[in-house]
C-alpha cells in the first residue's frame, strides 16, 4: 500500500444558500490502496464531501483534488479516475440489467463489461432480470458492479449499505474487499454507523457537523484509545469526549499510548471511539461555522 494521497481536500468548506456551512474547512489527505470509511451522523456533510470529489459541488472556500486533478478544473480525466455510487442510486425500472450494463458502455466505451456480468454471476444476480424485481440488496450490488466494471482506480462510494439487511451487507462488503484487494483500488465508503464497515475498513474518516474529528488507520485508532468509567482517573490532557454508556453510566474517550495506560483504563471499541469523538464534536446541524 503506497502512501501517496490520492483524494485530498484543502481547507474545503461548503454553504448551501446562505447559512447552512455543510463542511468548515477541511484538510484531508487519503492515501492510495485499500478502504476508507467516512463516518459520521446525517447531516455531517459526507454526501457533500463525497459530490465535491467528482466535481458535482463546487467548494465555497479552499479545493479538492483526486489524484492531483481539481475537478473543478478537469472534471471528464476526475471522472475517468473514479466508480461512484450516489446516495440511493436509482437503477432504471423499466430496464433490465443487461440493458443498465449497455448502457454503462455506451457511456464509457470502455467499461469492463464481462468483468461486471461476472461479478454479477458469481452473486447469483441473473443478468437478463428486470431492475424492478430485484431485492435491496441485489440493487445495491448491481449499482456496485456497474462501479467496478469502470475499472476505476477509485471508488466512492455514499451510503451503500443504508438500505441492506446484515447478510446483504456483508455480501457487499465481501465483494467490495475482494476487487479492492485485486486491483490495487483506493475505495472510500460513507456510514453512519461505523459497525457496519468495521471489518472492511483500513482508514477511518470521523466527520462531526463539517468537520474531521478523527483521521486514522483503524489499527493506530484501536491501539491508542482507552475507555475510561466514571470516576476513573483521566490523564490530564488526554481526554477526547465523554457519552452515555448502555447502562446510563458516563464513558470518557480517552488517547494514549498503550505504554501509559493505567489500571482503570479498558480498549476502546471502533464504535466508542467513534462516539468520543462525535461526543467532541458536537455541534448542532447546519449551525456550524465555517
Ligand atoms: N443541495 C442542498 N441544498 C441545501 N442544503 C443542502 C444540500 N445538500 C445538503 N445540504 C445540507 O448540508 C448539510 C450536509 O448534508 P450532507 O452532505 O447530505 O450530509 P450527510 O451526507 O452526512 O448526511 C445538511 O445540513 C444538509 O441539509
Ligand atoms: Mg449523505
Amino acid at each position: 500500500m503506497s502512501t501517496e494521497p490520492i483524494l485530498e481536500a484543502h481547507d474545503l468548506a461548503k454553504r448551501y444558500g446562505r447559512r447552512t456551512w455543510a463542511l468548515t474547512g477541511i484538510d484531508l489527505a487519503i492515501p492510495q490502496g485499500g478502504i476508507t470509511a467516512l463516518v459520521g451522523p446525517n447531516a455531517a456533510g459526507k454526501s457533500t464531501l463525497i459530490k465535491t470529489w467528482v466535481g458535482f459541488e463546487r467548494p465555497t472556500r479552499g479545493n479538492v483534488t483526486v489524484a492531483g486533478i481539481d475537478p473543478q478544473k478537469d472534471r471528464s480525466s476526475v471522472l475517468g479516475l473514479v466508480g461512484y455510487v450516489p446516495q440511493s442510486p436509482s437503477l432504471y425500472d423499466g430496464l433490465s440489467i443487461e440493458d443498465h450494463l449497455d448502457l454503462a458502455v455506451l457511456l464509457r466505451p470502455e467499461f469492463d463489461r464481462a468483468y461486471a456480468l461476472r461479478r454479477l454471476d458469481q452473486l447469483g444476480i441473473p443478468a437478463g432480470q428486470g431492475a424492478k424485481s430485484l431485492s435491496g440488496g441485489q440493487q445495491a450490488q448491481v449499482a456496485l458492479a456497474l462501479a467496478l466494471g469502470t475499472r476505476a482506480s477509485i471508488l466512492l462510494l455514499d451510503e451503500p449499505l443504508a438500505s441492506l439487511d446484515p447478510l446483504a451487507r456483508r455480501e457487499f462488503l465481501h465483494v467490495l474487499t475482494d476487487a479492492v484487494r485485486s486491483e490495487g483500488a483506493t475505495a472510500l465508503l460513507s456510514s453512519h454507523i461505523v459497525t457496519d464497515v468495521e471489518q472492511a475498513c483500513d482508514r477511518l474518516v470521523v466527520l462531526g457537523v463539517g468537520k474531521i474529528l478523527l483521521h486514522d488507520t483503524v489499527s493506530d485508532a484501536l491501539a491508542t484509545h482507552w475507555l475510561a468509567t466514571e470516576g476513573a482517573a483521566t490523564p490530564a490532557g488526554a481526554a477526547i469526549g465523554s457519552f452515555g454508556g448502555p447502562s446510563g453510566e458516563r464513558l470518557t474517550l480517552v488517547r494514549q499510548p498503550a505504554s501509559s495506560v493505567g489500571p482503570d483504563l479498558r480498549p476502546a471499541s471502533l464504535e466508542e471511539v467513534v462516539l468520543g469523538y462525535l461526543a467532541s464534536g458536537r455541534v448542532v446541524p447546519g449551525e456550524a461555522a465555517a
